[in-house]
Formats: structure tokens, sequence, C-alpha cells
């Protein structure tokens, strides 16, 4: 770590279940958004539908539970996808439409 970044709090990420991502780790860091940004394409342009990439895969490995055990939605700043968000003031609009909890995870509205 550069002397200069010494000060800076790095992310707390909660770790994923499983052995391994649906890609190297290193490759989700970086390129998490163009899987999930193609795989909504596919899915909502030509009805591809593969598991590999799709949201509610991610956020099923991905889970944060709270203290009763229950997984924290995307206003809980534990979230995963808050873990590093917050910190490279990243903001996504996805989860206005996309459930941000294992399970109930569908798409809200008038959609299938
Ligand atoms: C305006 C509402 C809306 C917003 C905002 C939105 N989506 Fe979606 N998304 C949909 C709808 C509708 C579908 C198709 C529903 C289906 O096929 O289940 C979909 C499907 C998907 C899929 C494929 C299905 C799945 O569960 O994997 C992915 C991946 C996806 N969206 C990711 C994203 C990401 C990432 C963002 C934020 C950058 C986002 N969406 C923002 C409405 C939205
Ligand atoms: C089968 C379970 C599983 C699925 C499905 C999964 N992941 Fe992962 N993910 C993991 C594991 C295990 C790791 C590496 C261990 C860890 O968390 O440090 C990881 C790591 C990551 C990282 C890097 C975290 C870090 O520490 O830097 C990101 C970002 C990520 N995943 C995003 C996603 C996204 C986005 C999806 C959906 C497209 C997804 N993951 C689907 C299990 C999964
Ligand atoms: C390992 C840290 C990390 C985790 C965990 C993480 N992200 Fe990201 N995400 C980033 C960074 C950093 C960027 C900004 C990258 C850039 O601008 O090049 C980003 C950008 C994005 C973008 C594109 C935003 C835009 O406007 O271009 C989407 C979509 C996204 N992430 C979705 C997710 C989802 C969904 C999750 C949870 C399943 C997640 N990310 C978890 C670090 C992370």
């Amino acid at each position: 770590m550069a002397p200069a970044f010494a000060d800076i709090p790095k992310p707390k990420i909660p770790k994923g279940k499983g052995e391994r991502c649906v890609e190297d780790t290193n490759v989700m860091r970086k390129n998490h958004m163009e899987f999930l940004l193609h795989q909504r394409d596919e899915t909502v342009h030509d009805g591809i539908r593969t598991k590999k990439h799709s949201l509610k895969e991610c956020l099923s490995c991905h889970a944060v539970h709270d203290e009763n055990n229950m997984p924290v939605g995307i206003d809980d700043k534990r979230h995963f996808c808050n873990s590093c968000h917050a910190y490279a003031a990243v903001s996504i609009d996805c989860f206005e439409c996309h459930q941000s909890k294992p399970d109930v995870l569908k798409v809200s509205g008038s959609s299938p």
C-alpha cells in the first residue's frame, strides 16, 4: 500500500458463499458491472436467460445477514453491493426495480 493511502479506510467486503465466484475474484472486482449490464441486455432484449451472471444468483451467494439472521437490504450499509460502492461513491439505480434481498428477488411492477 502506497504511504499516501495509508490513512484511507479500506472497505470491508463481506465474504461470498462457496469456494469461488462466477468468475475469478479479481475479474469480478473490476468487471462485475459489465457482466451484469451484459446479462441485462441479453435478458431484456433477446429473452436469453442464463443463471451465471444473474443478479439473483449474485445476491444468493453474497447475502449479508443481520443480527436476527435476516438478509439485509440495499438500505443497509452492510449490504454486499454497498460495501464498496459507498466507499467508491458509486451509485446504482438497480434496486429501484430489483429486490436487493435473496429469495424475494423479483422485479416489482407489472413485469412477469
Ligand atoms: C426500471 C426498472 C429497472 C431498473 C432500474 C433496472 N432493471 Fe434490471 N431488469 C428490469 C426488468 C423488467 C428485467 C426483466 C425481468 C426478468 O426478466 O426477470 C430486468 C432484468 C435484469 C437482469 C436479468 C435477470 C436477472 O435476474 O439476472 C439483470 C442481470 C439485471 N436486470 C440487472 C440490472 C442492473 C445491474 C441494474 C442497475 C444498473 C438494473 N438491472 C436496473 C428492470 C430494471
Ligand atoms: C456460487 C456463489 C457466488 C455467486 C453466484 C456469485 N459470487 Fe461473487 N464471490 C463469491 C466468492 C466465494 C467470492 C470470493 C471470496 C470472497 O468473497 O472474498 C466472490 C467475490 C466477488 C467479488 C469480489 C469481492 C472482493 O472481496 O473483492 C465481487 C465484486 C463479486 N463476487 C460480485 C458478484 C456478482 C456481481 C455476482 C453475480 C453476477 C456474483 N458475485 C455471483 C461467490 C459467488
Ligand atoms: C469489490 C467492490 C465492489 C463490490 C462488492 C460491488 N461493486 Fe459494483 N462497483 C464497484 C466499483 C469500484 C465501481 C465503479 C467502477 C468504475 O467506475 O469503473 C462499481 C460499479 C458498478 C456498476 C456500474 C455503475 C455505473 O454507473 O457505471 C454497477 C451496475 C455495479 N457496480 C453493480 C454492483 C452490484 C449489483 C453489486 C452487488 C451484487 C456490486 N456492484 C458490488 C465496486 C464494487
